[in-house]
Formats: C-alpha cells, sequence, structure tokens
C-alpha cells in the first residue's frame, strides 16, 4: 500500500482531498478530544473552523442535545459549554449531546476533508484501530496532519510515524520523503511519547496555561481505541475490533 504525509494543511485544499483515504492527526488535542468525547457517548461531533458559524450551527439544533465545545490559544471560548481538554468531555457531559466543535488547527484540517471518500480521526490514543482499519481497506492513504498554525508539529509527525510503523509490520509499505522522516521520529521518540509531547512547541504552550496533565493522557496509546469517522456532515463512531500491534 501507498501513505502520502502531509505535514500541515496548508496548501491543502478540500478540492485536493477529494476522494481521498485520509487519517487526520491533531495529537494536540483536537483528534484525541473527539476520540474521548464520541467514546464517552457523544453522538457525534461537527467541526467547523470558524467561531461564527459553529454558534450558528450550534442555534439550528435542539438546546438540550447540543454542546458548544472547542478553543481559541487553547482556552475555552467565551460563551461555550466545554474547551478543548479531554478532560472536560466526560460521560455526564457529553453522553447523547451533538458538539459543535470549532479548535485552531484540527477542526479546520477535519473541515478540508469533508469530500475525502474515508476520513479517519486518528492520535495516540487510538493508533491500533486506524492502523488496522488502514491495513484493511488497503490502496492509497493521505496522513493529513494538522500542525500549529499552518506549519510543521512534532507530535502529529511522530504519530503520523508510528501509524505508518505499525502498518509495516501488517503489510508492505511505500511512503514519500515526508512519511520516512514520520517513521525517522516516531523510532527517536517512541521510548518517551510523553517526552515528546513536553518538548513540543504546543505542549510547552498547553503546559504554560495549566494543561499539563493533558499531555500524559494525549500519550496514552490506545487507552480509547475507537475508529470516529468523518463524512461531509460530522464525525461519528464505527465500531472498531482493536488487535493491538506493537
Ligand atoms: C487545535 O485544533 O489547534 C488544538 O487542538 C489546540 C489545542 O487546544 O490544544
Amino acid at each position: 500500500m501507498k501513505i502520502e504525509v502531509f505535514f500541515s494543511p496548508a496548501g491543502v485544499d478540500e478540492l485536493g482531498m477529494r476522494g481521498r483515504n485520509v487519517v487526520i492527526i491533531d495529537v494536540l488535542r483536537a483528534t484525541t478530544t473527539i476520540c474521548t468525547a464520541l467514546r464517552n457517548g457523544a453522538r457525534e461531533i461537527i467541526p467547523t473552523p470558524d467561531l461564527e458559524n459553529a454558534t450558528k450551527i450550534s442555534s439550528n439544533l435542539s438546546a438540550d442535545s447540543r454542546l458548544l465545545g472547542g478553543e481559541r490559544q487553547g482556552k475555552k471560548i467565551d460563551g461555550f459549554d466545554l474547551g478543548n481538554s479531554p478532560s472536560e468531555y466526560t460521560p455526564e457531559k457529553v453522553g447523547a449531546k451533538t458538539i459543535v466543535f470549532t479548535t485552531t488547527n484540527g477542526a479546520g484540517a477535519i473541515y478540508k476533508c469533508r469530500y475525502a471518500a474515508m476520513a479517519l480521526i486518528g492520535s495516540f490514543v487510538n493508533v491500533s484501530a486506524i492502523v488496522q482499519t488502514v491495513a484493511e481497506v488497503g490502496g492509497t492513504w493521505t496522513i493529513l496532519c494538522s500542525g500549529r498554525q499552518g506549519a510543521f508539529s512534532v507530535e502529529d509527525a511522530t504519530c503520523a510515524g508510528m501509524i505508518i510503523s505499525k502498518l509495516e509490520l501488517l503489510t508492505e509499505v511505500e511512503t514519500d520523503d515526508a512519511g520516512l522522516t514520520s517513521v525517522t521520529l516516531y523510532k527517536n521518540y517512541k521510548r518517551s511519547i510523553v517526552g515528546m509531547l513536553r518538548k513540543s512547541s504546543h505542549g510547552k504552550y498547553l503546559q504554560s496555561i495549566g494543561f499539563g496533565d493533558d499531555l500524559e493522557y494525549c500519550a496514552a496509546v490506545d487507552s480509547v481505541p475507537v475508529l470516529p469517522v468523518a463524512d461531509g456532515l460530522g464525525v461519528k463512531l464505527k465500531a472498531a475490533k482493536i488487535a493491538v500491534n506493537d
């Protein structure tokens, strides 16, 4: 199979992603939070990069079944129900809710994949579910890293490298230079994913605003073994039979 890696969504547009099979990664923290929300019973996540759009979509949903979630500069947005820390997305808060979700990087990356043939939401917390599905479907896949402000982020690239490395245990993988670089990063950091997150630019920022605990949560490989799938409208859970492979 073939895997292409994009280190950031800058320069990627909806039409370019149309018809592709894609894995979207935003380890810190959007895709980790989405996995958590759905595992904890949220019915659906509706991602949008645009704050006004989020409020508009939410106002069209019934008040008792909707929540507004997301961040700007890592912090909860005024008037929103939830920020972007996975710790906030508890079963009590999110059970049976539709969550309209806007974040700086991750929500935009997912939104850009709304015309993809298949779009999976990946992170360290569900990496084996992603690997298993990508291997089963086979063919050509794109891994889209959300990055940071349109630039490279080490945590998303390392997660892409982990996906490719685990796929290589199952099948023959042909990848591009970004994919090869991702695998090298993963080999370098695999002994301490949380150490890598603590040193990363966004990890340092999250620690500085009081979200240091989120880094350990986001580093916990296969701790939330779900398979969130995005279609043109929202992200929902697909049941995944997980065989964890090291
Ligand atoms: C994003 O989408 O930019 C983020 O997940 C940022 C964060 O809240 O850590």
